[in-house]
């Protein structure tokens, strides 16, 4: 029998991410919502793949996102899981699927996990929702949670500001935090909050802890694809760092392409048959 002697080349389960931080690996994670694109990321050796509800926002165009339905998250998953071969897909259950009560967390959950074939859930909130955690733990699905800047709160909070800067809501959120963990959450996914705080957590917790916005000292970092292509370019907070000015690209792409038809340069006698 031949021993792939490549780490990279293993398949990314929720232990493997566990055991990638207890030894000190940092977790890379990218959002991704389509085949094409989770193909290419798998390629790249990302450990996780979340097929976020921010897909509202960059994929549908809505400002928010409570907009988005279980039906559309469906067939994003459905369509990132066909592109994967190694990374762990993690798909957001979307804002008004999980509220409500536990048994229509677990209906949600279970429709993701049948229909996508994905591999875990993500949850936003902290305690409110550690029964429907708990619920859907039960009948095997891992849950990774979701804690700082919640975006589908939004109307709560009223802002996209940096969280916990006050030591109350800083309590709550560590206390939020072990609650997710003790009700068996396998990772938690922290935004948008003071680099030290996100530093305590992870010291505190024994599951990973995941930032975005949260600094250095985490156990993990994730971003959402289309900013750091720089695809989406009206979204430019401190934390995002753009590998790529793709819209740029595409733009100046697609413009020759317009000047290449209207000058019929395009297509040349060896791309026609
Ligand atoms: O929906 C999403 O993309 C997310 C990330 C910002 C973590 O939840």
């Amino acid at each position: 029998m031949s021993v792939n002697k490549n780490e990279n080349t293993k398949i990314v389960t929720v232990q493997r991410i566990r055991e990638m931080a207890s030894r000190g690996e940092k977790i890379a994670m990218i959002t991704a919502y389509d085949y094409s694109m989770a193909k290419l990321v798998d390629a790249a050796s990302i450990d996780v793949i979340l097929v976020g509800d921010s897909a509202a926002n960059v994929m549908a165009g809505y400002q928010t996102t409570l907009p988005i339905t279980l039906n559309d998250m469906i067939y994003h998953a459905a369509s990132v899981v066909r592109g994967v071969k190694r990374a762990l897909v993690v798909v957001d259950l979307p804002f008004g699927t999980y509220q409500g009560n536990s048994k229509e967390a677990l209906c949600s959950a279970i429709r993701i996990m049948k229909e996508t074939s994905a591999h875990a859930v993500k949850l936003e909130g902290g305690k409110q929702i550690v029964e429907s955690v708990t619920r859907i733990l039960s009948a095997g699905i891992p849950v990774m949670g979701h804690l700082g800047l919640t975006p589908q709160s939004i109307n709560k909070f009223g802002t996209y500001v940096v969280r916990a800067t006050d030591e109350e809501e800083a309590k709550i959120l560590l206390e939020d935090a072990h609650a997710l963990e003790d009700a068996g959450c396998f990772a938690i996914v922290l935004e948008k909050v003071p680099a030290l705080l996100a530093k305590r957590m992870a010291e505190e917790l024994k599951i990973p802890v995941i930032g975005i916005g949260a600094g250095k000292y985490v156990d993990g970092q994730v971003l959402v694809l289309h900013d750091m292509l720089g695809i989406n370019e009206d979204f430019s907070p401190r934390f995002l760092r753009r590998y790529l000015t793709l819209g740029q690209e595409i733009r100046s792409a697609v413009s020759r392409y317009v000047e290449d038809v209207k000058t019929k340069d395009f297509p040349k006698d060896h791309e026609q048959y």
